[in-house]
């Protein structure tokens, strides 16, 4: 039986419905920030298989606790992978484009040299890592993730909208959206592969924040132009953010995985899934 962690969250209820036989264990039953806990945990659900999305997600709190983002990011991935490595059975877990710079102008290649840009970053690429260590460990860098199912940047630009005369929305930053039903299915298409090491998938296409909130908001029926475009430093975060982590993969054709759709094709499922929430 698949065990899938984080199933609570956005990836892993896209995990839900494609695996409507796997198991979910909540937080409270695989605390992934009590590592001395997930193998007697993993021992008694006895899984063939393991998809952990579950993460310490809060990318700016990370920068004041970046200590049990590493627990939770890094080493309880590590002995996820550990559990499976000994069993020889597949485990994938996801990374983020914060474990780049963000400084570059061409998409980031699996093969690219990390320099994470946040403490987030950081404790992600502890992760990759530890995972990485066993040759059977698959991770899935991803980014911009969005869903119709949770709050995210979509839903709020669609409330906000709905709400506000005006909002100002960063320009310039650019990434690729992510939508989970799209990189679930990759997923499973990667491990079907029987893909190992590290792998980006992430939906086609880049844009920037203030382009994603212009199109969901004509896509839910509101008024576009009241979004105007503005620079990350009228925008101050306590984390950094990359101006440029545009995933690209030089490995997604020689595995034989079919690429994810454009965003543009994949958003308006989105917003009509989520302007019924
Ligand atoms: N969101 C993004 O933009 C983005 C970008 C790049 C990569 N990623 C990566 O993609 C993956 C999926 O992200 P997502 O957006 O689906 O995340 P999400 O919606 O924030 O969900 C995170 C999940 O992790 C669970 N979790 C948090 N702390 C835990 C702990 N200590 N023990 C066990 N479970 C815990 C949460 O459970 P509760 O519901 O109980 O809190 C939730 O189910 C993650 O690896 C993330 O780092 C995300």
């Amino acid at each position: 039986m698949m065990l899938v962690t984080g199933g609570s969250g956005q990836l892993g209820t896209s995990f839900r419905r494609l695996l409507p036989d796997a198991v979910f264990p909540s937080r409270h039953e695989l605390d992934l920030s009590a590592p001395d806990n997930i193998r007697s945990t993993l021992e008694e659900i006895e899984p063939t298989a393991i998809i952990n999305c579950a993460a310490f997600t809060a990318v700016d709190r990370a920068e004041d606790d970046e200590a049990t983002a590493t627990v939770v990011n890094g080493v309880a991935v590590g002995m996820l992978a550990e559990y499976a490595a000994e069993r020889r059975m597949p485990l994938v877990t996801f990374s983020t484009d914060y474990v780049f710079d963000g400084a570059g102008t061409q998409p980031y290649m699996e093969s690219d040299p990390v320099d994470p840009i946040n403490a987030y970053g950081r404790s992600k690429r502890v992760g990759e890592e530890l995972a990485l260590s066993y040759a059977d460990a698959l991770v899935i860098r991803t980014s911009w993730v969005i869903s119709g199912t949770h709050p995210n940047f979509v839903a709020t630009m669609m409330r906000l909208a709905a709400t506000n005369d005006s909002l100002k929305v960063i320009d310039d930053q650019r990434g690729c959206p992510t939508i989970t039903d799209d990189l679930a299915a990759a997923t499973l298409r990667a491990l079907d592969a029987g893909a190992t090491g590290l792998l980006h998938l992430a939906n086609q296409g880049a844009t920037t924040w203030y382009q994603l909130a212009r199109r969901a908001i004509e896509l839910a029926g509101l008024d576009a132009s009241k979004v105007a475009p503005c620079t990350t430093d009228e925008y101050p975060l306590p984390a950094p953010r990359p101006s440029y982590s545009v995933l690209g993969s030089e490995r997604i054709d020689a595995l034989g995985v079919a690429p994810l759709p454009e965003w543009e094709v994949s958003l308006p499922a989105v917003v009509e899934a989520l302007s019924r929430l």
